[in-house]
């Protein structure tokens, strides 16, 4: 097999990918370890910056997030049992973001590429990166997990394999240095067929610990309670989870959280990672490969599509003109954006969070940073700017 790009990973920075190079005349080809009802049904990331989803139709993605997607033009924080607006729309020039879940944009985007006749080969094994340091890199992988070797040629290699897989390990260890903050506690999510409980997401600072309540549809929500990362979520029955809630979200004012059936719960660690540089000779790593952030700043899949937008019109100056000077400055590109939403993401989590390893003093300090946000401008706009995504540099 040859083709020009071959992708590692068909998620979001992998799928994108491969849309922006097709637009461009570039052809690629994505081998993805996980089955596609796999990809299409793991519930992850629902935020999308407001540039994100004007690149989704552009793409000719965006008909059906047009449609079952929710645009919201605020957001609740709440500490205190006392709940601030922030009114994103004001503050940001009438932008907002779409709660459209991870998994929708990714059948979006499976449908299209193989639409548009592109290939992606699911249920991979044995992905191994040969000879990104010479003129002739390739994929060798094995189709259908237990079948015969096969090598894909390329002009270039994307790692756009998530946090474990092959892309980053293929840049030699004394060549990169990671950076790295693990966050003593973690996410518990559930899904539940529950009606909406309020018209906006609410992120929650109380003395139990923080919560978010999000949504996926009219009568389905996403919400999430702060954990013990090592805990099971067998020690978790519905009436505790729903118990936390309660805890983290009342107000006092009468207000009350929507109850329903839980239809999937399971807990995440939180974690901050950065690999620096995010590409070796002709190899580039993209997304959550690169770098992962809190989900807490809802960037993860954001910052993803915003390193292949750099790469995709990289190699698009390479291959339209031969000009190499983009695709060299690729990682230094993304990296600095990458940063950016790195300090966001903590700076809600450290915020957001309660952190039985800080002392009082820090503590107070969170609240006077929310705060500062309920009562100065720029502090909001601040926050709000972030939130809907920061312009390109
Ligand atoms: P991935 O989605 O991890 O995709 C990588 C793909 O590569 C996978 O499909 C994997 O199977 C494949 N792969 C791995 N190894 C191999 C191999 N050896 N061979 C072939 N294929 C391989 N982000 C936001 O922007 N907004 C949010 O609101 C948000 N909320 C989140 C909530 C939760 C609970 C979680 C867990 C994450 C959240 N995120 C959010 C983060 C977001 O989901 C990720 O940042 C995003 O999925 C990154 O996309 P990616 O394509 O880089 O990696
Ligand atoms: C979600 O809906 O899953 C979600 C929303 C906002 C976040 C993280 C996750 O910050």
């Amino acid at each position: 097999m040859r083709t020009q790009v071959g992708i590692i990973g068909a998620g979001p920075a992998g799928l994108f990918l491969a849309h922006l190079l097709h637009r461009a005349g570039i052809a690629a080809v994505n081998l993805e370890a996980r089955s596609r009802a796999d990809v299409e049904g793991t519930v992850r990331a629902g935020v999308l910056e407001h540039w994100v989803t004007a690149l989704m139709h552009e793409l000719g993605l965006g008909e059906r997030m047009a449609r079952e997607g929710h645009f919201h033009d605020g957001i609740s924080l709440q500490w205190d049992r006392r709940r601030h607006h922030v009114d994103i729309g004001a503050l940001t020039d009438g932008k907002r973001v779409t709660v459209y879940p991870q998994h929708e944009v990714l059948k979006d985007l499976i449908v299209k590429r193989l639409g548009d006749g592109g290939e992606i080969v699911f249920g991979v094994g044995g992905t191994t990166i040969h000879g990104v340091d010479t003129g002739q890199p390739s994929l060798s992988f094995r189709r259908d997990r237990d079948g015969n070797q096969e090598v894909l040629h390329c002009d270039y290699v994307v790692g756009a394999d998530g946090f474990h897989g092959p892309g980053r390990q293929a840049i030699p260890p004394s060549l990169r240095t990671e950076y790295q903050k693990v966050y003593p506690f973690g996410w518990l999510g559930i899904l539940t067929k529950a009606p909406l409980s309020w018209h906006e997401l609410i992120y929650a600072n109380q003395d139990e610990g923080f919560a978010l309540l999000s949504t996926r549809s009219p009568d389905m929500q996403r919400m999430y309670v702060q954990c013990d990362p090592a805990d099971d979520i067998a020690n978790w029955s519905d009436a505790r989870i729903w118990h936390a809630l309660h805890a983290r979200l009342e107000t006092g004012d009468g207000w009350r959280l929507q109850e329903g059936e839980i239809l999937q719960k399971g807990i995440i660690p939180l974690r901050s990672f950065v690999c620096e540089p995010m590409q070796h000779g002709r190899l580039f790593i993209a997304g959550d490969a690169a770098h992962i952030v809190p989900p807490t700043g809802a960037k993860g899949l954001n910052l993803a599509v915003a390193d292949v937008l750099v790469l995709s019109r990289a190699l698009e100056a390479k291959y339209r003109r031969n000009d190499q000077a983009a695709l060299d400055r690729y990682s230094e590109t993304c990296l600095r954006r990458v940063w950016k939403g790195e300090r966001f993401s903590w700076y809600m989590t450290t915020m957001l969070h309660r952190n039985e390893a800080e002392t009082d003093f820090e503590r107070r300090i969170h609240f006077a940073d929310l705060d500062l946000v309920r009562t100065s401008r720029a502090a909001a706009m601040s926050l709000a700017e972030n939130y809907v995504g920061l312009p390109f540099d």
